[in-house]
């Protein structure tokens, strides 16, 4: 995954015609904001990838305009796309080239990170074309085989194709198997690399995982395979790696004998939106504790790998889930606590329950909020718990890691009026993006009394950059054949292993009475009773 990257090979060649030509078609007429940065210099040469055709299936919906298709726009706009760079929308809708384009570059001006100039946006659109067929249609696939074969023999005989699957989960089996029929999936014929992005949900159970590994394992080869987590491309998630493995003091005090605990949350004011029917299906647990939430642990929790690579990366963030055992039965009541919102008011406005949500059932006991009590058993957690809240429609948005240190094991200072709390350590994910270390002072005066402060870092002051979205990162990296950031089968199936005894449980045991929280509040009162039984309490954000 190094982001310093040698200039590549193929793909077109920086140097002053190269400029003249992205000065003269608009992309570089005026220099970023990242570009005169001088804290960014020689942090990050970005290399281009080597010319390709991306085939987006499902590119009429939501996740194509809202995030993929801005994504793409960022990178054409920055000239990380290669210039012999297209894209063959599929979809059932009955568009042509220039209504495809006319929707795509309306979505764009709503969703774009930075707007584009009309000129860019223009030679973006161009290189889109729609291609419409029904996903179970084996023409379909015959015709999108010659397509895509044509804009190879149009370009010099490039033979290399991105296929990215953001069409509905049921679908994907059936995309993956008439790409082996078409033999779209073969890199040996003619050359070049073939290479698929798979959104989640992946599968909504082991079982299912399972099988949807066997299915796409039968056409694609692993190294082939990225299956995307986006908060793996969130520039703070990523940082969570060089603030582990690329400073030498916090390493040595990320165990058991100084770490307490560790809470990690992902806290959500929006509600379902309009996404009650996908809501109904998946609930909590499923749409972010078993992905975003887990992955977040094994970053916090894995051993330095062995190189910074995918696969030693990967090996041990697997490692860390395989020692995660799910709640036992006896215990689940316990260690986990569901949740769903009702009615209340979330920052100042009056927002309805969640049974009350469009395309809800109004008897839904799909949860809306989870928590639990994890341990990772291994020499360095053992005895360590790790509390996980995750829930919609809670005061604000704020994903957050505490890393809670032990109290001091003497106070020497028994005598002082304000007793600081232990030492903790906040990675802010999102929002206000930064990290707080959390220590006692001496407050000023003749006495020795001790009063909690903090050191804080920010990215808003630090650095001047944006940060990329994490569409554009995990984009580009796909394309540049880095799986880092990607989940590999071992590693999802490894998470539903500790998530899916959870949902059975919850299969076979009444639910709570829900809704249980009312929209706006801290999540349900068993949430609090789950770390008091520890002695404990959830920070408050
Ligand atoms: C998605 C979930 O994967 O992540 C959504 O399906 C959730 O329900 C979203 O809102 C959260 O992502 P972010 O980037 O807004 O924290």
């Amino acid at each position: 995954m190094a982001r310093v990257r040698a200039p590549a090979s193929r793909g077109p060649k920086p140097g002053p015609i190269r400029e003249e030509r992205l000065a003269r078609d608009g992309r570089r007429s005026r220099p970023s904001r990242a570009a005169v940065n001088p804290l960014r210099e020689g942090l990050r040469l970005e290399r281009v990838p080597a010319p390709h055709t991306m085939v987006l299936f499902g590119a009429t919906g939501d996740l194509s305009h809202r995030k993929v298709f801005p994504a793409l726009a960022q990178l054409w706009r920055t000239n990380l796309l290669p210039a012999e760079w297209h894209l063959v929308a599929v979809a059932r809708r009955p568009y042509d080239d220039a209504s495809f384009r006319a929707e795509v570059g309306a979505a764009l001006e709503r969703h774009s990170r930075v707007p584009l100039e009309p000129e860019v946006a223009r030679q973006f659109l161009e290189r889109i074309s729609y291609h419409r067929g029904d996903f179970s249609e084996e023409a379909a696939y015959d015709r999108l085989a010659e397509r895509v074969a044509d804009h190879g023999r149009e370009h010099g005989g490039v033979a290399n194709v991105l296929f990215y699957l953001a069409a509905q989960p049921s679908a994907f089996p059936t995309i993956v198997a008439q790409l082996g029929r078409c033999g779209l999936d073969h890199e040996v014929h003619g050359g070049g690399w073939r290479r698929i992005v798979i959104e989640k949900p992946f599968g909504r159970d082991l079982e299912s995982a399972r099988r949807l590994n066997r299915e796409v394992g039968r056409v694609f080869r692993e190294a082939q395979v990225y299956r995307i987590d986006h908060y793996l491309g969130k520039e703070t998630v990523r940082n969570l790696l060089v603030f582990r493995f690329g400073n030498g003091i916090f390493e040595p005090i990320w165990t058991r004998q100084y770490v307490d605990h560790v809470q990690i949350t992902v806290a959500e004011s929006i509600g379902v939106e309009d996404r009650g029917m996908f809501y109904e299906e998946t609930g909590a647990a499923r749409d972010v504790l078993q992905n975003h939430m887990l992955q977040l642990l094994s970053l916090v929790a894995m051993e330095p790998p062995a190189a910074f690579a995918a696969d030693p990366l990967r090996d041990e963030k697997v490692k860390v889930l395989r020692s995660i055992a799910p709640p036992a039965r006896g215990r689940m009541s316990r260690d986990v606590v569901r949740g769903q919102y009702g009615p209340g008011w979330v920052e100042g406005v009056a927002v309805p329950g969640y049974r009350q949500e469009p395309e809800v059932d109004p008897d839904s006991e799909t949860e809306t909020y989870v928590a639990c009590r994890l341990e990772v058993d291994n020499w360095r957690w053992s005895g360590v718990p790790f509390y996980l809240r995750h829930g919609k429609r809670l005061p604000k948005r704020a994903t957050e890691i505490a890393i809670q240190f032990r109290d001091v094991p003497h106070r020497l200072f028994a005598e002082a009026e304000t007793d600081p709390q232990p030492n903790l350590l906040a990675i802010r994910i999102q929002p206000d993006e930064g990290i707080l270390l959390r220590f006692g002072s001496k407050v000023p005066g003749l006495g020795f009394d001790i009063r909690t402060v903090t050191m804080d870092f920010t990215y808003g002051s630090s650095f001047a950059a944006d940060a990329p979205d994490a569409y554009e990162t995990l984009l580009l990296d796909a394309m540049l054949g880095d799986a880092s950031l990607f989940t590999r089968a071992d590693e999802v199936e490894a998470a539903w292993s500790i998530v899916t005894p959870i949902l059975d449980t919850w299969l076979d045991a009444p639910p709570p009475e829900f809704p249980n929280y009312e929209a706006g509040s801290w999540g349900p009162e068993s949430a609090e009773a789950l770390l008091a039984r520890d002695d404990r309490r959830w920070r408050r954000l």
